[in-house]
Protein backbone atom coordinates (compact mmCIF):
# COMPACT_ATOMS: atom_id res chain seq x y z
CA UNK A 1 0.00 0.00 0.00
CA UNK A 2 1.15 3.45 -0.73
CA UNK A 3 0.76 4.73 2.81
CA UNK A 4 0.84 8.55 1.40
CA UNK A 5 -2.52 8.10 -1.03
CA UNK A 6 -5.53 8.79 0.71
CA UNK A 7 -7.26 6.60 -1.24
CA UNK A 8 -6.83 2.65 -2.19
CA UNK A 9 -9.02 0.60 -4.13
CA UNK A 10 -11.46 -2.52 -3.24
CA UNK A 11 -11.18 -6.16 -4.71
CA UNK A 12 -13.25 -9.41 -5.07
CA UNK A 13 -13.59 -11.70 -2.25
CA UNK A 14 -10.38 -13.77 -1.68
CA UNK A 15 -7.73 -12.27 -4.22
CA UNK A 16 -4.22 -11.16 -3.33
CA UNK A 17 -3.78 -7.80 -1.36
CA UNK A 18 -3.84 -5.15 -4.16
CA UNK A 19 -4.09 -1.46 -2.66
CA UNK A 20 -2.97 0.86 -5.31
CA UNK A 21 -3.37 4.83 -5.27
CA UNK A 22 -5.86 6.84 -6.35
CA UNK A 23 -3.89 7.60 -9.87
CA UNK A 24 -4.51 3.87 -10.73
CA UNK A 25 -8.46 4.33 -10.45
CA UNK A 26 -9.85 3.61 -14.16
CA UNK A 27 -12.77 6.20 -15.06
CA UNK A 28 -14.60 5.11 -18.19
CA UNK A 29 -17.29 7.60 -19.06
CA UNK A 30 -19.50 6.45 -21.93
CA UNK A 31 -22.02 8.49 -24.76
CA UNK A 32 -20.47 11.92 -24.05
CA UNK A 33 -21.18 12.68 -20.57
CA UNK A 34 -20.59 16.16 -19.59
CA UNK A 35 -17.29 17.64 -19.65
CA UNK A 36 -17.90 19.00 -16.07
CA UNK A 37 -17.94 14.91 -15.10
CA UNK A 38 -14.43 14.91 -16.08
CA UNK A 39 -13.57 18.34 -14.38
CA UNK A 40 -15.20 16.78 -11.36
CA UNK A 41 -13.13 13.56 -11.22
CA UNK A 42 -9.87 15.35 -12.36
CA UNK A 43 -10.24 17.65 -9.24
CA UNK A 44 -10.46 15.16 -7.18
CA UNK A 45 -7.27 13.76 -8.09
CA UNK A 46 -8.37 10.91 -10.49
CA UNK A 47 -6.27 11.28 -13.72
CA UNK A 48 -6.79 7.96 -15.68
CA UNK A 49 -10.37 8.51 -17.62
CA UNK A 50 -11.18 7.37 -20.74
CA UNK A 51 -14.30 9.22 -22.49
CA UNK A 52 -16.29 7.92 -25.03
CA UNK A 53 -18.29 10.23 -26.79
CA UNK A 54 -21.05 7.40 -27.71
CA UNK A 55 -22.44 4.12 -26.40
CA UNK A 56 -19.88 1.11 -27.05
CA UNK A 57 -21.29 -2.43 -28.88
CA UNK A 58 -22.09 -4.68 -26.75
CA UNK A 59 -18.47 -6.53 -27.58
CA UNK A 60 -16.42 -3.82 -26.82
CA UNK A 61 -18.19 -2.50 -23.61
CA UNK A 62 -17.62 -5.92 -22.17
CA UNK A 63 -14.30 -5.75 -22.74
CA UNK A 64 -13.71 -1.86 -21.35
CA UNK A 65 -15.68 -2.56 -18.40
CA UNK A 66 -13.47 -5.13 -17.79
CA UNK A 67 -10.88 -2.82 -16.64
CA UNK A 68 -13.08 -0.35 -15.46
CA UNK A 69 -13.29 0.85 -11.61
CA UNK A 70 -15.78 3.64 -11.97
CA UNK A 71 -18.28 3.35 -14.89
CA UNK A 72 -20.35 6.15 -16.04
CA UNK A 73 -23.26 5.98 -18.97
CA UNK A 74 -26.51 7.50 -19.87
CA UNK A 75 -29.40 6.42 -20.65
CA UNK A 76 -28.38 3.84 -24.23
CA UNK A 77 -25.82 1.85 -22.64
CA UNK A 78 -27.76 -1.24 -21.51
CA UNK A 79 -25.36 -2.57 -18.61
CA UNK A 80 -27.41 -6.18 -18.05
CA UNK A 81 -26.55 -8.68 -15.91
CA UNK A 82 -24.31 -10.44 -18.64
CA UNK A 83 -22.75 -7.45 -19.16
CA UNK A 84 -21.95 -6.28 -15.37
CA UNK A 85 -20.47 -10.02 -14.93
CA UNK A 86 -17.66 -8.89 -16.69
CA UNK A 87 -16.96 -5.58 -14.87
CA UNK A 88 -15.25 -7.17 -12.05
CA UNK A 89 -13.30 -4.39 -10.78
CA UNK A 90 -16.14 -2.19 -10.63
CA UNK A 91 -16.99 -0.20 -7.94
CA UNK A 92 -19.86 2.18 -8.87
CA UNK A 93 -21.87 2.77 -11.41
CA UNK A 94 -23.39 6.79 -12.47
CA UNK A 95 -25.87 7.04 -14.94
CA UNK A 96 -25.63 10.76 -16.41
CA UNK A 97 -29.03 11.66 -15.98
CA UNK A 98 -32.58 10.84 -14.76
CA UNK A 99 -33.64 7.07 -15.26
CA UNK A 100 -31.95 3.93 -14.18
CA UNK A 101 -34.25 1.29 -16.39
CA UNK A 102 -31.30 0.64 -18.59
CA UNK A 103 -29.15 -0.89 -15.41
CA UNK A 104 -30.06 -3.88 -14.22
CA UNK A 105 -30.06 -2.26 -10.59
CA UNK A 106 -30.23 -6.12 -8.67
CA UNK A 107 -27.67 -7.60 -10.49
CA UNK A 108 -25.64 -4.66 -9.66
CA UNK A 109 -26.46 -4.83 -6.25
CA UNK A 110 -25.70 -8.82 -5.87
CA UNK A 111 -22.46 -8.04 -7.19
CA UNK A 112 -21.79 -5.00 -4.81
CA UNK A 113 -21.88 -2.37 -6.90
CA UNK A 114 -24.08 0.87 -6.01
CA UNK A 115 -25.66 2.83 -8.85
CA UNK A 116 -25.73 6.62 -8.59
CA UNK A 117 -28.14 8.80 -10.92
CA UNK A 118 -28.75 12.91 -11.14
CA UNK A 119 -32.84 12.80 -10.48
CA UNK A 120 -33.00 17.10 -9.79
CA UNK A 121 -30.49 17.97 -11.72
CA UNK A 122 -32.97 19.64 -13.97
CA UNK A 123 -35.26 20.78 -11.77
CA UNK A 124 -34.79 24.57 -12.75
CA UNK A 125 -34.73 23.61 -16.53
CA UNK A 126 -38.49 22.32 -15.77
CA UNK A 127 -39.33 24.78 -14.02
CA UNK A 128 -38.42 27.58 -16.34
CA UNK A 129 -40.26 25.99 -19.31
CA UNK A 130 -43.61 26.17 -17.17
CA UNK A 131 -43.33 29.61 -16.29
CA UNK A 132 -43.14 30.63 -19.67
CA UNK A 133 -45.91 28.48 -20.91
CA UNK A 134 -47.96 30.15 -18.30
CA UNK A 135 -46.98 32.99 -19.73
CA UNK A 136 -47.91 32.03 -23.59
CA UNK A 137 -50.93 30.69 -22.51
CA UNK A 138 -52.43 33.53 -20.73
CA UNK A 139 -51.34 35.48 -23.46
CA UNK A 140 -52.52 33.08 -26.36
CA UNK A 141 -49.46 33.15 -28.40
CA UNK A 142 -50.15 29.44 -29.40
CA UNK A 143 -52.81 30.32 -31.27
CA UNK A 144 -51.52 33.54 -32.95
CA UNK A 145 -48.40 31.98 -33.28
CA UNK A 146 -50.11 29.50 -35.95
CA UNK A 147 -51.67 32.14 -37.02
CA UNK A 148 -49.08 34.42 -37.79
CA UNK A 149 -47.48 31.40 -39.79
CA UNK A 150 -50.48 30.49 -41.91
CA UNK A 151 -50.41 34.54 -43.34
CA UNK A 152 -53.35 35.17 -40.08
CA UNK A 153 -53.10 38.60 -38.40
CA UNK A 154 -55.56 39.05 -35.68
CA UNK A 155 -54.17 42.04 -33.24
CA UNK A 156 -56.20 41.97 -30.34
CA UNK A 157 -56.29 42.16 -26.65
CA UNK A 158 -59.34 39.73 -26.49
CA UNK A 159 -58.29 37.12 -24.52
CA UNK A 160 -54.55 37.94 -23.76
CA UNK A 161 -54.02 37.88 -19.95
CA UNK A 162 -50.94 38.97 -17.35
CA UNK A 163 -50.02 36.26 -15.46
CA UNK A 164 -49.22 39.15 -12.86
CA UNK A 165 -52.14 38.95 -9.93
CA UNK A 166 -53.24 35.59 -11.68
CA UNK A 167 -53.73 32.18 -9.45
CA UNK A 168 -51.20 29.45 -10.38
CA UNK A 169 -52.11 25.72 -8.95
CA UNK A 170 -49.36 23.40 -8.73
CA UNK A 171 -50.40 19.90 -7.97
CA UNK A 172 -47.21 18.01 -6.55
CA UNK A 173 -44.98 20.42 -4.29
CA UNK A 174 -41.69 18.53 -4.62
CA UNK A 175 -38.33 19.94 -6.31
CA UNK A 176 -40.11 20.90 -9.40
CA UNK A 177 -43.34 22.35 -7.80
CA UNK A 178 -41.57 24.42 -5.47
CA UNK A 179 -39.43 26.08 -7.96
CA UNK A 180 -42.18 26.50 -10.14
CA UNK A 181 -44.36 28.54 -6.98
CA UNK A 182 -40.96 30.75 -6.04
CA UNK A 183 -40.60 31.79 -10.33
CA UNK A 184 -44.30 32.43 -10.21
CA UNK A 185 -44.09 34.73 -7.38
CA UNK A 186 -41.56 36.39 -8.91
CA UNK A 187 -44.03 38.06 -11.59
CA UNK A 188 -46.71 38.24 -9.46
CA UNK A 189 -48.58 35.73 -9.80
CA UNK A 190 -50.56 33.73 -6.30
CA UNK A 191 -49.58 30.50 -5.79
CA UNK A 192 -51.63 27.41 -4.27
CA UNK A 193 -50.28 23.88 -3.93
CA UNK A 194 -51.89 20.61 -3.19
CA UNK A 195 -49.82 17.48 -2.06
CA UNK A 196 -50.38 14.58 -0.80
CA UNK A 197 -47.38 15.05 1.63
CA UNK A 198 -47.44 17.99 4.08
CA UNK A 199 -45.49 20.67 2.40
CA UNK A 200 -43.73 23.56 3.74
CA UNK A 201 -44.82 26.49 1.78
CA UNK A 202 -41.46 28.82 0.16
CA UNK A 203 -42.75 32.41 -0.33
CA UNK A 204 -46.17 33.24 -0.04
CA UNK A 205 -47.41 29.89 -1.48
CA UNK A 206 -50.55 28.30 0.18
CA UNK A 207 -51.53 25.22 0.57
CA UNK A 208 -55.18 25.08 -0.89
CA UNK A 209 -57.80 23.36 1.06
CA UNK A 210 -57.84 20.24 -1.74
CA UNK A 211 -57.21 19.37 -4.92
CA UNK A 212 -60.83 20.65 -5.77
CA UNK A 213 -60.33 24.36 -4.18
CA UNK A 214 -56.87 24.40 -6.19
CA UNK A 215 -58.96 23.77 -9.35
CA UNK A 216 -61.59 26.13 -8.91
CA UNK A 217 -59.10 28.95 -7.75
CA UNK A 218 -56.66 28.66 -9.93
CA UNK A 219 -56.32 30.20 -13.77
CA UNK A 220 -53.07 28.07 -14.73
CA UNK A 221 -52.86 24.79 -13.46
CA UNK A 222 -49.84 22.86 -13.24
CA UNK A 223 -48.98 18.92 -12.60
CA UNK A 224 -45.72 17.92 -11.09
CA UNK A 225 -46.59 14.90 -9.50
CA UNK A 226 -44.19 11.32 -9.82
CA UNK A 227 -45.71 7.71 -11.59
CA UNK A 228 -47.58 6.36 -8.86
CA UNK A 229 -50.57 3.98 -9.38
CA UNK A 230 -52.24 6.99 -7.36
CA UNK A 231 -51.07 9.49 -9.62
CA UNK A 232 -52.11 7.12 -13.15
CA UNK A 233 -55.23 9.20 -14.98
CA UNK A 234 -55.39 11.82 -11.62
CA UNK A 235 -55.79 14.41 -14.16
CA UNK A 236 -59.69 12.84 -15.89
CA UNK A 237 -62.96 14.37 -16.53
CA UNK A 238 -63.97 15.06 -13.54
CA UNK A 239 -60.75 17.33 -12.68
CA UNK A 240 -60.90 18.95 -15.93
CA UNK A 241 -64.32 19.43 -15.41
CA UNK A 242 -63.72 21.13 -12.17
CA UNK A 243 -61.10 23.82 -13.63
CA UNK A 244 -62.36 27.46 -14.11
CA UNK A 245 -63.91 28.04 -17.86
CA UNK A 246 -60.69 29.16 -19.95
CA UNK A 247 -58.44 27.75 -17.39
CA UNK A 248 -55.21 26.39 -18.61
CA UNK A 249 -53.37 22.98 -17.84
CA UNK A 250 -49.95 22.43 -17.96
CA UNK A 251 -48.14 18.78 -17.90
CA UNK A 252 -44.80 18.10 -17.88
CA UNK A 253 -44.43 15.76 -15.30
CA UNK A 254 -45.56 12.22 -16.88
CA UNK A 255 -47.51 11.14 -19.50
CA UNK A 256 -49.52 8.49 -17.36
CA UNK A 257 -50.97 11.45 -15.43
CA UNK A 258 -53.49 13.12 -17.42
CA UNK A 259 -56.15 11.46 -19.29
CA UNK A 260 -55.37 12.66 -22.83
CA UNK A 261 -58.68 12.54 -24.49
CA UNK A 262 -60.42 13.86 -21.70
CA UNK A 263 -58.24 17.17 -22.37
CA UNK A 264 -58.52 16.92 -26.05
CA UNK A 265 -62.52 17.24 -25.44
CA UNK A 266 -62.27 20.00 -22.94
CA UNK A 267 -60.00 22.15 -25.71
CA UNK A 268 -62.69 21.02 -28.55
CA UNK A 269 -65.62 22.32 -26.07
CA UNK A 270 -64.14 25.63 -25.19
CA UNK A 271 -64.12 24.44 -21.17
CA UNK A 272 -59.91 25.52 -21.52
CA UNK A 273 -58.34 28.14 -22.71
CA UNK A 274 -55.45 26.05 -23.84
CA UNK A 275 -52.84 23.94 -22.38
CA UNK A 276 -49.09 22.90 -22.79
CA UNK A 277 -47.83 19.15 -22.71
CA UNK A 278 -44.74 17.82 -22.97
CA UNK A 279 -45.27 14.36 -21.33
CA UNK A 280 -47.55 11.57 -23.32
CA UNK A 281 -48.87 8.66 -22.61
CA UNK A 282 -47.29 6.87 -25.63
CA UNK A 283 -44.35 8.95 -26.73
CA UNK A 284 -42.15 8.23 -29.93
CA UNK A 285 -39.00 5.77 -29.41
CA UNK A 286 -36.76 7.92 -30.81
CA UNK A 287 -36.49 10.69 -33.14
CA UNK A 288 -36.91 8.93 -36.30
CA UNK A 289 -40.27 7.97 -35.52
CA UNK A 290 -43.50 9.70 -36.02
CA UNK A 291 -45.63 11.48 -33.06
CA UNK A 292 -49.31 10.56 -32.34
CA UNK A 293 -51.71 11.99 -30.40
CA UNK A 294 -55.24 13.51 -29.59
CA UNK A 295 -53.98 16.88 -29.31
CA UNK A 296 -52.17 17.43 -32.60
CA UNK A 297 -53.51 20.30 -34.40
CA UNK A 298 -55.04 22.51 -31.43
CA UNK A 299 -54.06 25.59 -32.37
CA UNK A 300 -53.92 26.98 -28.36
CA UNK A 301 -52.04 23.72 -27.02
CA UNK A 302 -48.05 23.77 -27.22
CA UNK A 303 -47.07 20.40 -27.90
CA UNK A 304 -43.07 19.30 -27.28
CA UNK A 305 -41.26 16.63 -27.30
CA UNK A 306 -40.82 15.71 -23.44
CA UNK A 307 -37.63 18.13 -23.30
CA UNK A 308 -38.57 19.97 -20.28
CA UNK A 309 -35.45 19.13 -18.13
CA UNK A 310 -33.41 18.87 -21.61
CA UNK A 311 -30.70 21.68 -21.57
CA UNK A 312 -27.16 22.01 -21.39
CA UNK A 313 -27.24 23.66 -18.44
CA UNK A 314 -29.08 20.83 -16.73
CA UNK A 315 -26.68 17.99 -18.47
CA UNK A 316 -23.67 20.45 -17.01
CA UNK A 317 -25.40 19.72 -13.57
CA UNK A 318 -25.67 16.03 -14.00
CA UNK A 319 -22.08 16.07 -14.83
CA UNK A 320 -21.18 17.13 -11.62
CA UNK A 321 -24.13 15.71 -9.70
CA UNK A 322 -23.24 12.21 -10.50
CA UNK A 323 -19.17 12.46 -10.75
CA UNK A 324 -19.63 14.03 -7.21
CA UNK A 325 -21.57 11.31 -5.74
CA UNK A 326 -18.82 8.82 -7.09
CA UNK A 327 -16.35 10.43 -5.78
CA UNK A 328 -18.18 10.70 -2.70
CA UNK A 329 -18.41 6.65 -2.71
CA UNK A 330 -15.04 5.73 -4.08
CA UNK A 331 -12.91 8.43 -1.76
CA UNK A 332 -15.76 7.92 1.65
CA UNK A 333 -17.78 5.16 1.34
CA UNK A 334 -20.64 7.08 1.22
CA UNK A 335 -23.99 5.64 -0.47
CA UNK A 336 -26.26 8.19 0.17
CA UNK A 337 -28.95 8.19 -2.75
CA UNK A 338 -27.89 5.70 -4.93
CA UNK A 339 -30.93 3.77 -6.07
CA UNK A 340 -29.94 -0.22 -5.41
CA UNK A 341 -27.96 -0.15 -2.55
CA UNK A 342 -28.44 0.45 1.07
CA UNK A 343 -27.79 3.93 1.87
CA UNK A 344 -25.08 5.28 4.34
CA UNK A 345 -23.49 8.93 4.74
CA UNK A 346 -20.52 8.75 6.45
CA UNK A 347 -18.48 11.54 7.98
CA UNK A 348 -14.48 11.39 6.96
CA UNK A 349 -12.07 9.15 8.60
CA UNK A 350 -9.00 11.41 9.26
CA UNK A 351 -6.62 9.29 11.43
CA UNK A 352 -8.02 5.86 11.02
CA UNK A 353 -8.35 3.28 7.92
CA UNK A 354 -12.08 2.76 6.90
CA UNK A 355 -12.40 -0.83 5.51
CA UNK A 356 -15.99 -1.29 3.46
CA UNK A 357 -17.63 -4.38 3.45
CA UNK A 358 -20.57 -5.63 1.22
CA UNK A 359 -22.37 -8.59 1.70
CA UNK A 360 -25.19 -10.71 1.01
CA UNK A 361 -28.17 -9.98 3.75
CA UNK A 362 -27.59 -13.65 5.37
CA UNK A 363 -27.75 -14.55 8.90
CA UNK A 364 -24.32 -15.09 10.66
CA UNK A 365 -22.43 -12.84 8.34
CA UNK A 366 -21.98 -9.79 10.59
CA UNK A 367 -21.08 -11.86 13.69
CA UNK A 368 -18.36 -13.63 11.66
CA UNK A 369 -17.56 -9.90 10.49
CA UNK A 370 -16.94 -9.19 14.22
CA UNK A 371 -15.36 -12.36 15.18
CA UNK A 372 -12.77 -10.94 12.60
CA UNK A 373 -12.23 -7.57 14.52
CA UNK A 374 -11.67 -10.27 17.79
CA UNK A 375 -9.40 -12.22 16.42
CA UNK A 376 -7.20 -9.52 15.16
CA UNK A 377 -7.28 -7.42 18.33
CA UNK A 378 -7.99 -4.51 16.14
CA UNK A 379 -9.78 -1.60 18.24
CA UNK A 380 -13.23 -0.43 16.36
CA UNK A 381 -13.55 3.87 16.31
CA UNK A 382 -16.78 3.63 14.22
CA UNK A 383 -19.02 1.03 12.52
CA UNK A 384 -21.93 1.69 10.35
CA UNK A 385 -24.33 -0.40 9.11
CA UNK A 386 -27.24 -0.43 6.52
CA UNK A 387 -29.04 -3.13 4.81
CA UNK A 388 -31.63 -4.39 2.69
CA UNK A 389 -33.16 -7.77 1.56
CA UNK A 390 -30.51 -8.35 -0.48
CA UNK A 391 -27.41 -6.86 0.50
CA UNK A 392 -25.47 -5.23 4.19
CA UNK A 393 -23.01 -2.88 3.93
CA UNK A 394 -20.84 -2.12 6.87
CA UNK A 395 -18.39 0.14 7.08
CA UNK A 396 -16.00 -0.26 10.05
CA UNK A 397 -13.09 2.46 10.85
CA UNK A 398 -10.08 1.14 12.53
CA UNK A 399 -6.87 2.19 14.10
CA UNK A 400 -4.38 -0.38 12.82
CA UNK A 401 -1.73 -0.92 11.71
CA UNK A 402 -1.04 -1.72 7.55
CA UNK A 403 0.23 -5.18 8.08
CA UNK A 404 -3.53 -5.21 10.39
CA UNK A 405 -5.11 -4.04 8.19
CA UNK A 406 -4.04 -6.25 5.87
CA UNK A 407 -4.76 -9.06 7.58
CA UNK A 408 -8.15 -8.05 8.25
CA UNK A 409 -8.98 -7.28 5.02
CA UNK A 410 -7.94 -11.00 4.19
CA UNK A 411 -10.08 -12.25 6.94
CA UNK A 412 -13.06 -10.56 5.83
CA UNK A 413 -12.75 -11.36 1.95
CA UNK A 414 -13.15 -14.88 2.83
CA UNK A 415 -16.57 -14.56 4.79
CA UNK A 416 -18.57 -16.37 3.11
CA UNK A 417 -21.40 -13.97 1.69
CA UNK A 418 -19.06 -11.34 0.89
CA UNK A 419 -19.71 -9.39 -2.20
CA UNK A 420 -16.59 -6.95 -1.81
CA UNK A 421 -14.29 -5.53 0.66
CA UNK A 422 -12.94 -2.11 0.07
CA UNK A 423 -9.94 -0.51 2.51
CA UNK A 424 -9.80 3.65 2.13
CA UNK A 425 -6.10 5.18 3.52
P1 LIG B 1 -40.52 15.18 -6.42
O1 LIG B 1 -40.55 13.76 -5.97
O2 LIG B 1 -39.53 16.10 -5.86
O3 LIG B 1 -41.97 15.83 -6.16
C1 LIG B 1 -43.18 15.18 -6.41
C2 LIG B 1 -44.21 15.69 -5.42
O4 LIG B 1 -45.49 15.14 -5.76
C3 LIG B 1 -43.93 15.27 -4.00
O5 LIG B 1 -43.99 16.39 -3.15
C4 LIG B 1 -45.03 14.28 -3.69
O6 LIG B 1 -45.41 14.26 -2.32
C5 LIG B 1 -46.14 14.78 -4.57
N1 LIG B 1 -47.18 13.79 -4.87
C6 LIG B 1 -47.04 12.46 -5.05
N2 LIG B 1 -48.21 11.90 -5.34
C7 LIG B 1 -49.13 12.90 -5.35
C8 LIG B 1 -50.52 12.94 -5.59
N3 LIG B 1 -51.21 11.82 -5.88
N4 LIG B 1 -51.15 14.13 -5.50
C9 LIG B 1 -50.45 15.26 -5.18
N5 LIG B 1 -49.12 15.26 -4.95
C10 LIG B 1 -48.47 14.09 -5.04
O7 LIG B 1 -40.42 15.11 -8.01
P2 LIG B 1 -39.90 16.26 -8.98
O8 LIG B 1 -38.45 16.16 -9.16
O9 LIG B 1 -40.50 17.55 -8.59
O10 LIG B 1 -40.55 15.75 -10.37
C11 LIG B 1 -41.94 15.85 -10.60
C12 LIG B 1 -42.29 15.15 -11.89
O11 LIG B 1 -41.61 15.76 -12.99
C13 LIG B 1 -41.90 13.67 -11.92
O12 LIG B 1 -42.97 12.95 -12.47
C14 LIG B 1 -40.74 13.62 -12.89
O13 LIG B 1 -40.66 12.38 -13.57
C15 LIG B 1 -41.10 14.74 -13.85
N6 LIG B 1 -39.98 15.29 -14.61
C16 LIG B 1 -40.20 15.61 -15.93
C17 LIG B 1 -39.18 16.12 -16.70
C18 LIG B 1 -39.44 16.48 -18.12
O14 LIG B 1 -38.49 16.46 -18.94
N7 LIG B 1 -40.63 16.81 -18.50
C19 LIG B 1 -37.84 16.32 -16.17
C20 LIG B 1 -37.74 16.06 -14.74
C21 LIG B 1 -38.77 15.53 -14.01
Amino acid sequence: MCGSHPHSPFRQPMSKKTSFPKEDIRVLLLEGVSQTAVETFKAAGYTQIEFHDKSLPEDELKKRIADAHIVGIRSRTQLTADVLAQARRAIAVGCFCIGTNQVDLDAAELAGIPVFNAPYSNTRSVAELVIAEAIMLLRGIPQKNAQCHVGGWSKSAAGSHEARGKTLGIIGYGHIGTQVGVLAEGIGMNVVFHDIETKLSLGNARPAAGLRELLERSDVVTLHVPETPATKNMFGTAEIAAMKRGAHLINASRGSVVDIDALAAALRSGHLGGAAIDVFPVEPKGNAESFESPLRGFGNVILTPHVGGSTLEAQDNIGVEVAAKLVRYSDNGSTLSAVNFPEVTLPGHEGSRRILHIHRNVPGVLSRVNDAFREQGINIDGQYLRTDPKVGYVVIDVTATEAQTSQLRDALAAIDGTLRTRVLY
